[in-house]
């Protein structure tokens, strides 16, 4: 763009007419007003807490359900209620929400305990070095000091359970037994269906009294769930017909994500506005649908380790060169020992490279079939799993990130 014209393009930009009338509801921290198909599920978690407002201690409950399927949104939505009661009644309920996905503040045990710590008049605790026995001794005397009830609710507790092992488990469970004054109840939620039938049975028992199951949504529930946001974001008759049905569709196809719905309409309404076109069209829900899946593969890929980016390097390069041709393991050793050569790395065994392959396959990655060579014994015959147009971007960024 020449210099100068860029101010022009601003100016441009402003006077343009937008779809959106408030694109903020689409975003995913957004809390709606209506929690459409979510009306047990809340019901059953106001059920089971609602004794703290009477001073008794509620049954720990267990949350667990796919992702995008409400669960965060259900417990804020109670909790919030709870919180706004207990403060004009001037009962003695704290409640503490923490996702324990949150980087520096909940993924370790010790990080944990020492912000749970902090949040209850401990404050000063270093960010390393303690204890274990320390940090949940502090933790113990902050909170003994507060009101007589807390309800602590762990989101996605089984990120944190797979980075730092199960024993913060069994710890949580003790937690009350060493309480004189305050009772706490736990909230947990997870996004992973095993987790919860995997946990151990006496931390089953004593963390999940009470589960509640999140179900995937279907499309027509993903529908009024995206009517609801869509009535409030787009101007009206900015959306054609079908748009919604459309992008319910795409969501339900894996798992009912409501998630998923809500980045598909909002990212297909960001490529209407930046066109300047003044119509979201069925065919948009498309091109946002790649261009999301796109990205996740981006996504997933640049977290790899470098043994693997080098592994889809070559597959990728050798796709380019052969096409449609099929090709095996053998063919991707040959071209990744290249690649190592080129970037002074020692190359792995064949057989290794072949578990490098196996893993790309199980993240959806590329496909990996097993054939028989008859008497050279088997190997994978290697195919994509995304379109062919997608691959030219993500070898450059495969090489931007391999300093290749
Ligand atoms: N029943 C619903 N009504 C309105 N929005 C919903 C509903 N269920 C989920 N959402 C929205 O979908 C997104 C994902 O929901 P969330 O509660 O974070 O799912 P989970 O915690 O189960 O992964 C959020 O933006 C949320 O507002
Ligand atoms: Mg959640």
């Amino acid at each position: 763009m020449v210099k100068g014209n860029i101010k022009n393009f601003f100016e441009d930009y402003l006077s343009k007419e937008s779809i959106f009338e408030n694109k903020k509801v689409l975003q995913i921290s957004y809390t709606p007003d209506t929690i459409p198909h979510r009306e047990v599920q809340i019901k059953e978690i106001a059920g089971i807490l609602a004794p703290v407002l009477r001073g008794e201690k509620p049954s720990n409950v267990f949350l667990y359900g796919k992702t995008g399927t409400g669960k965060t949104l259900s417990v804020l939505h109670v909790i919030d209620n709870l919180k706004k009661l207990a403060e004009t009644k001037k009962l003695p309920l704290h409640i503490v929400y923490i996702n324990c996905k949150l980087k520096r503040v909940a993924d370790t045990e010790y990080r944990l305990i020492s912000s749970l710590a902090r949040e209850f008049g401990q404050k000063n605790i270093p960010t390393t070095g303690l204890a274990t026995d320390e940090i949940y001794r502090l933790f113990l005397k902050g909170i003994d000091k507060g009101p007589n009830q807390v309800i602590l609710v762990l989101d996605e507790i089984d990120q944190l359970v797979k980075k730092a092992g199960d024993e913060i488990l069994y710890n949580l469970t003790r937690i009350n037994a060493e309480l004189k004054n305050t009772q706490i109840t736990f909230v947990g939620i997870s996004n992973d269906l095993r987790f919860a039938n995997d946990l151990d049975p006496r931390v089953k028992s004593s963390l999940a009294e009470e589960d509640i199951n999140f179900p995937s949504y279907n499309a027509l529930q993903l529908q009024d769930i995206l009517n609801e946001r869509a009535k409030r974001a787009f101007k009206i008759k900015s959306i054609s017909e079908g748009v919604i049905a459309k992008c319910a569709a795409y969501a339900a196809r894996e798992h009912g994500d409501a998630r998923r719905a809500l980045d598909l309409l909002r990212v297909a309404g960001e490529l209407v506005e930046r066109a300047g076109e003044m119509e979201l069209k069925i065919s948009h829900i498309d091109f946002a649908e790649s261009k999301i899946e796109n990205d996740l593969v981006l996504e997933v890929i640049s977290t790899l380790p470098k043994q693997s980016q080098l592994t889809l390097l070559s597959i990728f390069d050798l796709y380019g060169k052969k096409g449609n041709e099929r090709f095996f393991t053998g063919d991707v050793y040959d071209r990744y020992s290249e690649h190592c050569k080129m970037c002074g790395l020692k190359p792995l065994t064949q057989r290794r490279l072949s578990d490098l392959i196996a893993e790309l396959d199980m993240l959806g990655i590329i496909n990996a079939r097993i054939v028989s060579k008859g008497r050279y014994g088997r190997t994978k015959e290697i195919g994509l799993a995304m379109p062919q147009s997608s691959i030219p971007n993500l070898i450059s960024q495969l090489n931007g990130w391999l300093g290749l």
